[in-house]
């Protein structure tokens, strides 16, 4: 523990098993805002599930091709947003991180939503939640308005949610999270997911 900070290093390690393919699990950072705490988090965190076996990607919608959407061009080819998406859409699970603007989530993140193909982008897709604001709910509303969006869109939504309140005195990037029951909630969301993940796998190939 340094300066009253958890040290992710503390997550158990798991060696991959043998007989199944490594997993890949998106960690979408889902603001555009340059320099985002969420973007930080998403980092923060892809060593982490790196520690439990699978392969992690870094997606942020910074880098989201906004500029070829604008006008509304539903339904048109758009390869840049096109190859956005299929990082995202060709994972084994995602990890949103999102932070809460005017009690909901950016609307960048709608609008990433809206351009997947519907209905198969997210259709029994494993999807985990982790919530960041300054205020004392850490982006609850933000993630349960989301999950009712992923719900409606049939992903298989991961129960464990993590909420960083005050996020500003709670997150250092390099330092990790001032709390170790909220590091301990992390940490244990996961390694929940990544079996999560491949338990979804089994049932749907029953
Ligand atoms: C447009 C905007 C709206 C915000 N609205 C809220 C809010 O409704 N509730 C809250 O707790 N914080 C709110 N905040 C503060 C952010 O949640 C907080 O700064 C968060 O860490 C920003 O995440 P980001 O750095 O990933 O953009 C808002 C910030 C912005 C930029």
């Amino acid at each position: 523990m340094i300066d009253g900070f958890v040290a992710f290093g503390e997550v158990t390690e798991k060696k991959v098993s043998k007989n199944r393919m490594m997993k890949t699990i998106c960690i979408l950072s889902g603001t555009d805002r340059p320099g985002s705490v969420a973007l930080k988090v998403a980092n923060y965190i892809k060593p982490m599930y790196e520690a439990q076996g699978v392969a992690a990607r870094v997606v942020s919608l910074e880098d989201f091709p906004a500029e070829e959407v604008a006008g509304g061009k539903y339904g048109k080819e758009l390869p840049r947003t096109e190859a956005f998406r299929k990082q995202v859409i060709e994972a084994d699970g995602i990890v949103m991180v999102i932070p809460e603007y005017n009690g909901s989530f950016p609307g960048i993140l709608k609008l990433f939503i809206d351009y997947l193909p519907f209905p198969e982008a997210f259709r029994k897709k494993p999807i985990a939640f982790v919530g960041e604001a300054s205020g004392a709910f850490g982006a609850l509303r933000a993630v349960e308005q989301m999950q009712m969006i992923c719900a409606y869109r049939n992903a298989h939504i991961y129960p464990e949610r993590v909420f960083l309140q005050r996020v500003k005195s709670l997150f250092d990037e390099e330092k990790g999270i001032r709390d170790e029951t909220i590091s301990k909630l992390l940490h244990s969301q996961i390694e929940g997911f990544v079996q999560f993940v491949d338990q979804v796998e089994e049932l749907e190939s029953v």
